[in-house]
């Protein structure tokens, strides 16, 4: 399908660089990209750079990078962004240091801004040898980005009404008794969703949940759980099948508190897409909380 946007980058601040680096390398399994002073970047294809982590004090997303498949995707969606209010500001030497031909800066409700980025450098395909058949990036980008915000509603509405995203479908749901959770799913091309979003009942300390990257093999799946499970690394969720984009996944906490998703085997967007709605419940089966931090 043609489709305006991929998920390009997600730069994520975290206060221990070594050990994210090595969770990135080792656990996941990505490969490593050059990088600049004090971060370590990371891609599952042929992009030069799709996670980065930045050494700081907090651990937390501070760019969801998307990238526009055209000068005309770009402009139209700058223009849009304009027209909403959001002053979206051109930054030559931040397009330089991200390896793409332009790029945008947005302030976001959600916390960590949007750089919309144009012509993202690509160059030869990584080895990844930990992954048989590579990761399922055509298309669609690295994979997705899930935040909670307090600011569900204007969130929303920037990813739909201003950017051009299309909701999926959502999940309502009771976790424990008397706390509902609600997210948004939103899609910008095959990927089911390339963005999604819960709801939080209060300020949180940080917007990021988890990144996700798609493998191309079921079985390396498996095996990027055995990597987790020889460490000591909590695992907030052990494989399962999510309901709504049947994924079948495993969720690993990173250091510093944030999750990364290792799945395979997502349900495709196909146009026209007839499939929004909700769904009562995160997982057909699996998917338990597994193993706190060690
Ligand atoms: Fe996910």
């Amino acid at each position: 399908m043609s489709h305006d946007f991929e998920t390009a980058y997600a730069i994520v601040e975290v206060s221990d660089l070594e050990a994210n680096a090595a969770f990135f390398s080792e656990v996941i399994g990505l490969a490593a990209s050059p990088a600049a002073e004090g971060t370590r970047a990371f891609t599952n294809d042929e992009a030069v750079h799709r996670i980065t982590v930045v050494q700081g004090t907090r651990d937390d997303l501070v760019a969801y990078g998307i990238e526009a498949m055209s000068p005309a995707s770009f402009e139209a969606t700058l223009a849009r962004l304009s027209a909403a209010g959001y002053a979206p500001v051109e930054n030559a030497d931040l397009a330089r240091r991200r390896s793409v031909d332009r790029l945008v800066e947005v302030a976001t409700p959600f916390g960590a801004p949007i750089e919309l980025v144009l012509g993202l450098e690509r160059g030869a395909a990584p080895a990844l040898p930990h992954y048989q058949a590579g990761f399922v990036t055509k298309g669609q980008g690295f994979g997705h980005v899930v935040v909670a915000t307090e600011h569900f509603d204007a969130t929303s509405h920037l990813f739909t009404e201003v950017l051009g995203f299309s909701l999926s479908d959502w999940i309502e749901t009771e976790i424990m008794e008397g706390i509902t959770i609600e997210v948004r799913f939103f899609h910008c091309n095959a990927r089911h969703h390339s963005f999604a979003l819960a709801k939080a009942p209060f300020a949180l300390p940080t917007a990021l949940h988890h990144l996700m990257v798609e493998a191309g093999d079921r079985d390396d799946v498996g095996r990027a759980f055995d990597r987790t499970w020889a460490t000591t690394l909590g695992i907030a969720n052990g494989l399962g099948v999510h309901d709504n984009d049947q994924m079948f996944s495993f969720y690993v906490i990173a250091p510093g508190g944030y999750q990364v998703e290792v799945g395979y085997g997502a349900k495709q967007i196909t146009e026209p897409w007839d499939q929004v709605r909700g769904y009562d419940q995160i997982s057909i089966w699996g998917h338990q909380p597994l193993r706190l931090p060690g």
